[in-house]
């Protein structure tokens, strides 16, 4: 069932700590998936490593003279100079707000050291873009620290992909789940959990199976559908295309749709925000 829409996009944050869970892979072929099926979309990217931007961004992350730490601490003028919107093709309607190891050289620590209410920097700057956009979706760090701090406060959903071809899934999970019970209790206690999204799966490899049995005994709120395990995938992204445009037909693009699909019923998205930036 859809939830009550309020007018403004919901900011949906992609987050676990344990590195290499898929989370840019998530947010940039979410991303894709519904700028193709018409939603306007914003990226944000908030890791240093800049990932989720050089995939999706024309320019490189590294020659762009405004990148998301304008987020933490830049002015109205500085966010809107920040919008990338010379995407990649099969990233239509998808705006990006690239990262830049800025966010990590300077921007936690000026947080720490200067801001009276560190991780809210980023929840008062971004209401304006929930105007403008259907959807905003957040590519975190592995890390809990402000720069996902930060995500997660300004963030109406957030969504935990876990990986089962991993050793470790589930370490760090117990951390991940008070870090954002900290973040619900003190700043944002509307924040929603979407849910845990398997992710990298192949229901033949036993020991995936084994893993998702863990997940799905130890932590629940699986959602529906998985993001199979792909070759494609990497291909994709060295290719800095979304997997629906490399694999239209592909079993992972399919994924995609399926989960697009599933937000867009859950979180009641809507395409009412025409007038986004640049269009
Ligand atoms: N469904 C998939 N099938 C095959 N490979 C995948 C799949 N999803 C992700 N990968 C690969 O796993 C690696 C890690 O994925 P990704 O970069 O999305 O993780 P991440 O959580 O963003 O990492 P980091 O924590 O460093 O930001 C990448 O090489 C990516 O191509
Ligand atoms: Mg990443």
């Amino acid at each position: 069932m859809s939830e009550k829409k309020t007018g403004l996009a919901p900011v949906i944050t992609v987050a676990i700590q344990k590195g290499g869970s898929a989370k840019t892979t998530l947010a940039v072929n979410l991303a894709a998936e519904l700028g193709a099926q018409g939603f306007n979309v914003l990226l944000i990217d908030v890791d240093p490593q800049a990932n989720a931007s050089t995939h999706v961004c024309v320019a490189h992350p590294s020659t762009l003279s405004k990148n998301s730490s304008v987020l933490f601490r830049g002015s109205l003028e500085e966010i809107m100079e920040s919008i990338q919107i010379e995407t990649n093709p099969g990233f239509e309607n998808v705006h990006l707000i690239p990262g830049s190891l800025e966010l990590d050289q300077s921007v936690e620590e000026a947080l720490r050291n200067y801001s009276p209410r560190p991780y809210e920097e980023m929840r008062r700057r971004i209401e304006m873009l929930r105007e403008a956009y259907d959807v905003i979706i957040i590519d975190t760090p592995p890390s809990l620290r402000l720069l996902t701090g930060n995500a997660l406060a300004a963030s109406t959903h957030y969504i935990v992909p876990i990986e089962t071809s991993s050793q470790y899934p589930l370490y760090g999970v117990a951390d991940l789940t008070a870090f954002i019970n900290r973040i619900k209790e003190s700043i944002n206690p509307e924040l929603i959990n979407i849910g845990v999204l398997i992710s990298r799966h192949d229901e033949r490899r036993r020991a995936c199976k084994a893993i998702f049995e863990t997940v799905q005994e130890k932590i629940g709120n699986i959602l529906p559908m998985v993001i199979h395990a792909g070759a494609k995938v990497g291909e994709a992204s060295i290719a800095r295309m979304p997997i629906r445009k490399l694999e239209k037909d592909g079993k992972v693009a399919k994924d995609f749709e399926e989960l697009a699909r599933y937000l867009i019923d859950k979180l009641g998205l809507e395409q009412h925000n025409q007038e986004a930036i640049g269009n």
